[in-house]
């Protein structure tokens, strides 16, 4: 039996709507639109992305891969058959942004109910608008006025599309809308493909994970109401045999920092899909006639050459268009936390001396962390109470502070906005600011509840609270913690039908405190932190400096740390500390090895600098002094991951200067056995034309030419003497000719 086909509504493909003037195909051109195909294309340096119009009036994606120059290659987009009663033509059209009706059984784009109990959905195209390299489709439902407007920004040269979803309901009734997703992705369709993502827990963050891409789906998501320590919003699809340089990679990172949701289907059609926005759990977001709703951000790329290419296409727009001082952003500076070595026991002597220490060995940002506020003397109180605690310092933070900038060093604060304790001034005033269905337990963790920052009055008071310490105080940094997930996201007194906003709201206030903040204030940073890298994602990096990428601290389990996190974010981002050892695991490695490991990101140091001895604050003070010198190439550069330490007893990175002027080589052996010497590394990304000075800063490169061609560096590779456990070296490459 064959369905009845769908009516399908052709007026909306009004003339009127389609630009008369038929686009020209310039290669140049971000964006083109071809009339006689009904054919969007946009292209960049590294991929095209096409759409097409079918007969019946559906955006089909076409095509996402490698550049095309010539539009004409490409076919209009062709109305497909039903192959039996329980294969519908519509479950093989990949259709742009679908929404759910009809006999679509995929994971929809958008999924509605009506006022009258109407889930029925079908979305037809209705104009387009380009304006350089952003492009518009609007689409809408067949019968009513439920509109979708697609919004595309293309990044030319960083092989990027950055796609999101405005849904109007421009009806005269209320809808609910039960799913908002982004963006959905195709990938040709094809078998064999693997599925690269990120996973972990508190202390365990971005653990890489490569495996194959079956039928049936995959999710990857948050129910946490934070992006979560446990999956991180990044997917990389590759053709099944690609590596750090070579193969097919489509890949992408979700903005959002609340309830996030990506899944990967392949369908039985052959048909990868990959469909990411707003996690659908506990998802309801009432619109009033007028009202509408925006998805976060999805930003995605195709790289020709491997994860390598991938990850340093989205270090660069990471770079170039989300942080917030995007090209004109500061070389993050050397800092320093008081965290592991006074936990709470923090007072005005205490970080002074810490201070002074912190200030001799090289240290540029002075950060003291929690135990400054309120009843804070351990995790069972204060949060909420952001007033100086008077016993600890007694003149208030101006002399610590003052003292901190006359070293020579910015001064950093910790703070928990979003958090309260029981036991805090705060919660007994208003114990109605925390999110909690009322008559039901309020589940603490680490003896805290959470603000409910979605109410007005609760986001005003903690904007209030983080400009008056801003104001009050000559502070350069915050480091905002959040440390707990969500329960109970009740939200009294709100109507029922709008309590499930709380998950969407929460995550625009918080957005909105951090835009304000660095608004009035725009010297200030921000560091986001969530127990460690548990608020690590596109969406707050528009606001925010630095990640804390783990509370993990251990410099072996790091290396593995932090080569998930560069798959998606850049060095740059990465804060990476020098701590005390016996560390996590009890490991003790060598402070050169954690120095090394930590010059990898964003340097920063938590040691108890008190008992640091003279050799080991000598031997900081010149690795903070090479720091210096290399931390352009690292933070602004391009990263080459050349050994993996999940395939190897050896792990190798370089970072290659934007002007490719300077590249820096660093190498960890975690194991020698049996005598073995480590594998020679091949050096990446250089001119093969060039010469390149070599300095070693330590004697351990077996090569002793004092220069040597890129092509010989590239291809011969570099022999470096590292023995027994947890040994490190680093080269630094100077172009010379
Ligand atoms: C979290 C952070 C740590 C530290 C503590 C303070 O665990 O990740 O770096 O700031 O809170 O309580």
């Amino acid at each position: 039996m064959r369905p009845v086909a769908l009516l399908i509504a052709a007026a909306c493909l009004a003339a009127s709507l389609v630009p008369s003037a038929e686009a020209q195909a310039k290669p140049t051109q971000a964006v083109q639109y071809v009339e006689s195909r009904k054919i969007w294309l946009l292209t960049t340096e590294h991929s095209s992305y096409a759409m097409g119009l079918n007969a019946g009036g559906q955006l089909e994606h076409l095509y996402w891969g490698g550049p095309l120059w010539r539009v004409e290659d490409l076919e209009a987009a062709a109305a497909r058959q039903d192959i039996s009663s329980f294969d519908p033509r519509q479950m093989l059209q990949n259709e742009e942004f679908p929404g759910w009706g009809g006999p679509r059984y995929f994971e929809p784009a958008l999924k509605i109910t009506r006022a009258d109990g109407d889930r029925d959905l079908v979305l037809r195209y209705k104009s387009y608008r380009i304006a350089k390299n952003d492009l518009e489709i609007t689409m809408k439902d067949i019968r009513d006025d439920v509109e979708v407007t697609l919004h595309y920004r293309v990044y030319p040269e960083f092989g990027i599309i950055r796609r999101s979803a405005t849904i109007r309901n421009a009806t005269a009734q209320p809808i609910t809308v039960e799913s908002a997703q982004s963006a959905t992705w195709y990938m040709p369709p094809g078998d064999g493909y693997r599925l690269s993502y990120l996973s972990g827990r508190w202390a365990a963050e971005t653990q890489l994970n490569r495996e194959p891409v079956h039928e049936g789906m995959k999710v990857l998501e948050s129910r946490l109401g934070h992006t979560g320590h446990n999956l991180n919003p990044w997917f990389a699809i590759d053709s099944g045999d690609a590596d750090e340089e070579h193969g097919r990679v489509w890949f992408g990172a979700l903005a959002w920092s609340g309830n996030w949701r990506i899944t990967v289907e392949q369908t039985p059609y052959r048909q990868i899909r990959v469909t990411g926005g707003f996690n659908t759990f506990d998802f309801s977001y009432p619109l009033k006639p007028g009202e509408s709703l925006e998805t976060p951000a999805f930003y995605a790329g195709f790289a020709a050459n491997g994860f390598g290419q991938a990850s340093r296409l989205l270090h660069d727009v990471e770079r170039a268009d989300i942080e917030p001082h995007r090209l004109e952003a500061r070389v993050r500076p050397v800092l320093y936390n008081s965290w592991e070595a006074t936990e709470f026991n923090v007072d005005e002597a205490g970080q002074k001396a810490l201070a002074d220490r912190a200030a001799r060995i090289g240290v540029e940002l002075f950060v003291m962390d929690d135990g400054w506020f309120g009843k804070r003397n351990n995790d069972h109180a204060g949060l909420g109470d952001w007033v100086v605690n008077r016993q600890k310092f007694p003149n208030g933070l101006n002399p610590l502070i003052e003292y901190v900038n006359h070293l020579g060093m910015d001064f950093g604060l910790w703070v928990e906005p979003e958090m309260v304790n029981p036991d805090s001034d705060l919660y007994r005033g208003h114990p109605d600011w925390v999110m909690n269905f009322p008559g039901r337990p309020r589940s603490e963790l680490r003896n805290q509840l959470v603000l409910n920052l979605a109410r007005e009055d609760v986001k005003e008071y903690i904007f209030q609270v983080l400009d008056k310490l801003a104001s009050d105080y000559h502070i350069r940094y915050f480091k905002w913690d959040m440390n707990r997930t969500f329960a109970e996201p009740g939200w009294p007194h709100h109507a029922a039908a709008e309590q499930r906003e709380l998950w969407s709201k929460y995550v625009w206030n918080l957005y909105d405190i951090m835009g304000r903040l660095r608004a009035r204030h725009p010297n200030l940073e921000i560091e986001s932190c969530s127990g460690g890298g548990g608020r690590v994602d596109l969406g707050v990096l528009p606001y925010v400096d630095e990640f804390w990428t783990s509370d993990n601290t251990e410099a072996f389990d790091r290396l593995r740390i932090q080569e998930g996190f560069s798959q998606a974010y850049a060095a740059k981002f990465m804060s990476a500390w020098v701590t005390d050892v016996p560390n996590m695991n009890g490991r003790s490695t060598p402070l050169k090895y954690r120095f090394l490991v930590a010059m990898q990101g964003a340097l920063g140091i938590g040691a108890n600098l008190n008992k640091w001895s003279d050799d080991d604050a000598k031997l900081a003070a010149q690795m903070i002094t090479l720091d210096k010198r290399i931390r352009n190439t690292v933070q602004f550069g391009n990263l080459y991951r050349l050994l993996s330490p999940r395939t190897n007893d050896t792990t190798a990175n370089q970072y290659v200067s934007i002007d490719g002027k300077q590249a820096v080589l660093f190498a960890f052996r975690h194991s020698q056995e049996y005598n073995t010497p480590p594998p020679a590394i091949y050096v990446q990304g250089l001119d093969t034309r060039a010469v390149y000075r070599l300095e070693s800063i330590d004697g351990k490169l077996m090569d002793k030419q004092a220069e040597l061609s890129g092509a010989y560096l590239m291809e011969h590779g570099l022999n470096l003497s590292l023995r027994g456990d947890f040994d490190s070296t680093a080269v630094l490459l100077d172009r010379v000719r």
